[in-house]
């Protein structure tokens, strides 16, 4: 056979091979000095080359050490994806099912039971359980891993640790026993790490490397950095690679799901025309095995990614920045560089954090190529030019704490008793800029008062995991007693993208058609009402999974959204005490007018043609993203509302929803009330309860004697 595809695979019944995989590790020569050095100090670095062993041994050997009888150890992943590999892997290695001593809890799927010893979970959950017991009580060692990428909840949560754990006496307020802090790197300046915990030990496991050959390419210069071709260029280059090279495994670095797929098919197809007695030059080379890996796919195809290939057959895994340093795949000896990677940034065109196609920085570069001589010599191919590694790359990545909006995690931090958020322990500190304006948000949302204070409305939505905006639109529903219908969106909002693209151009003109009649069956076109109704229409139809499938949506997206939902639900009903509001309408109206609660920041207005201006201050030209339902009805509308932006050559708004300005009119003035920098003065200094009342008195003396003036004139 020529090529092999992933559902092919799946028949082969390959297992894990049962082998003593874990005692060849560099980590495992170190077990009893690494154990030492944990019960030694409260915090220790501990710092190794990719694939060392550290994610998947190092909890097992404290585990094993009786760290387990004084609580639970967790591992903290920044990605969702490689908390639930590793967790099953681990599991694996300790013959035990999944969920029981070896468990994994990520945002909306906790996998974890009371005995649950080993608990792999993302950095963002940890940082929600620190909300609900800041001592962290239930667990003896908290592992902090993958802390090089540098993720904003990881960075977060080594501010958090250093504050509470640094000082004895404070650290054991509501714990039987002291916790230990252990904090995993790749690749970081580890000096930097132990100077800000406090000079503590770090400990370096050896690693082994082989040299890796790089070569730079042609493909991609800096005049391609808006163009998408370098797929092409990446398939053609993979292609060469299996004719022309030895035996040995590809890795190949793409930016995302839809982008991989589409890899995944064009390689599948050219492989397919291979002769493989006159094409192939390496003859122990039989055939091509494609398998993609990215965040969010299934799990059963994730699982394949670390079986080694049939005898004879390439492995060919093209991924995300995922496969850089958080998942390590045996056995690859090429790897073909993109030189692109998604990242989520603030974008200040239109002030708001947008995913972006943007190029690697020079030390990821490396990092990629370092996964070539893992087990021997490599090669790593990149596409792009000298021009654009000297022009377009940046030394190293910029922290995400650096690039992103912070207001959710301002939120957290105030909730957890941090007034002063602009000294707040930063391993490196954003900008002030991007403090104030997370501030600024969280005012305009009525989550804080004017004098930095978490209020209320500030305490009930940190308990949600959604964006702020959703949180408050979805609360102002519930005060309305019209939960259900934001409770739905927001789920639908949380999961993966519903509507299933394929490929083929008919096929797609198929899928474009029962999307439009989806939303024009929805009532009153708008893409929220849309989302809306595929939840109901699903969760009532008899067989939800053949509903989907005759029109064209993913089931899976769906199963989640309705899982979402009930967990969101859940929280909701935990929180009583909304104070209820009548409202005499009807609920079409209703249901937008609580999204204008949440999404008043997102607010344009038609200016000329199609081209809509933004209200934020920032007064963005957008136009509605063709995926939208009301592409190509601009003309009929006024005011639009949406959920996020896209920027291409265009900016782009998605999901949206047309509202009346008088829905708005009282919300807009919000946007511009307060100026940062009286924020900024009150976000360093904690304001008493009788400055507040002093504050009080002289504005209603302000107004008072306006009044009587205005009363004179
Ligand atoms: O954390 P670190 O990068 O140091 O290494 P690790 O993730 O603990 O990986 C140790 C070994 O386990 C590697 O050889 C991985 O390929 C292997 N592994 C695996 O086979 N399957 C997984 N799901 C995870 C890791
Ligand atoms: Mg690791």
């Amino acid at each position: 056979f020529s090529s092999l595809r992933k559902h092919l695979m799946s028949k082969s019944t390959a297992k894990y091979r049962k082998d003593n995989q874990s005692l060849q590790l560099p980590i495992y020569k170190h077990k009893a000095k690494l154990v030492q050095a944990v019960k030694e100090s409260t915090f220790l670095v501990v710092t190794g080359e990719t694939g060392s062993g550290k994610t998947t041994q190092l909890p097992q050997y404290l585990c094993q050490a009786g760290f387990c009888k004084n609580g639970k150890i967790c591992i903290t992943q920044p990605r969702r994806v490689a908390a639930i590999t590793v967790a099953q892997r681990v599991a694996h290695e300790m013959q035990c099912t999944l969920g029981r001593e070896v468990g994994y809890q990520v945002r909306f799927d906790d996998c974890t039971t009371q005995d649950t010893e080993l608990k792999y979970m993302t950095d963002g959950c940890l940082l929600r359980e620190v909300l609900a017991d800041p001592g962290l009580s239930h667990y003896s060692v908290v592992v902090l891993d993958e802390v090089h990428e540098r993720s904003l909840n990881t960075d977060i949560l080594l501010g958090l640790l250093k504050k509470v754990f640094s000082n004895p006496t404070e650290a054991m307020k509501g714990r039987a026993f002291p916790l230990k802090v252990v904090v995993m790197s790749a690749t970081m300046e580890t000096d930097k790490l132990s100077a800000f915990l406090g000079d503590c030990p770090v400990f370096a496991i050896p690693g082994r490397t082989f040299p890796v050959t790089c070569t730079l390419g042609t493909a991609v210069g800096p005049k391609d950095l808006q163009s998408t071709g370098y797929v092409k260029e990446v398939v053609s280059l993979a292609l060469d690679v299996h004719t022309s090279e030895k035996a040995g495994d590809i890795l190949v670095f793409l930016t995302g799901q839809l982008e991989i797929e589409r890899a995944c098919d064009l390689l599948f197809e050219k492989a397919e025309s291979i002769d493989y007695r006159y094409d192939v030059q390496d003859k122990t080379v039989d055939g091509l095995l494609i398998l993609p890996l990215y965040g969010s796919m299934p799990t059963e195809q994730q699982r394949q990614i670390f079986q080694p290939p049939p005898p004879g057959i390439r492995k060919c895994v093209v991924a995300t920045n995922i496969a850089a340093t958080s998942l390590t795949i045996n056995g690859i000896k090429y790897i073909i560089d993109s030189g692109f990677v998604k990242q989520l940034n603030h974008n200040s065109r239109v002030g708001m954090d947008i995913l972006e196609v943007v190029p690697i920085s020079k030390s990821e570069a490396l990092q990629r190529a370092g996964r070539a001589g893992r087990t021997s010599a490599g090669k790593c191919f990149r596409i792009y030019t000298k021009e654009f590694w000297e022009e377009c790359m940046p030394e190293y990545t910029i922290p995400e704490i650096q690039r992103t909006s912070l207001t959710a995690v301002v939120l957290t931090l105030k909730c957890l008793g941090v007034h002063d958020v602009i000294r707040f322990p930063y391993l490196d500190p954003p900008e002030e800029r991007f403090i104030l304006e997370a501030l600024k948000q969280l005012y305009q949302f009525d989550a804080i008062d004017r004098f930095g204070r978490v209020t209320r409305l500030g305490e009930l939505m940190v308990e949600f995991p959604l964006q702020p905006g959703l949180t408050r639109a979805l609360l102002k529903a519930a005060s309305h007693g019209c939960q259900d219908l934001l409770l739905s969106v927001a789920a639908m909002l949380s999961v993966e993208n519903i509507f299933i693209r394929p490929g083929h151009p008919d096929k797609q003109k198929e899928a474009d058609q029962s999307h439009r009649a989806l939303a024009a069956n929805s009532g009153g076109v708008n893409d929220f009402g849309t989302l809306l109704s595929v939840f109901q229409q699903c969760k009532s139809s008899e067989r939800p999974s053949a509903w989907c499938k005759d029109n064209w949506i993913h089931w899976r997206a769906l199963k989640s959204a309705f899982s979402v939902e009930t967990q969101l639900r859940d929280i909701l009903l935990r929180l009583r005490d909304f104070p209820v509001e009548k409202f005499d309408g009807n609920k079409n109206e209703l249901f937008r007018r609580c999204l204008c609660t949440g999404y008043f920041t997102n607010v344009a207005r038609r200016s000329v043609g199609k081209v809509f201006c933004t209200m934020d201050g920032h007064g963005s030209m957008v136009h509605i993203h063709p995926s939208s339902s009301l592409f190509d009805k601009e003309m009929e509308l006024d005011w639009i509302l949406f959920h996020d932006v896209l920027v291409t050559s265009r900016v782009y708004v998605r999901t949206v929803c047309p509202i009346r300005y008088e829905w708005v009119k009282d919300l807009l003035p919000k946007l511009h009330e307060v100026d940062v920098y009286e924020l900024s003065s009150v976000a360093r200094e904690e304001v008493t309860d009788e400055e507040v009342t002093k504050w009080e008195t002289r504005e209603a003396a302000k107004r008072q004697s306006e009044i009587s003036a205005e009363d004179a004139l």
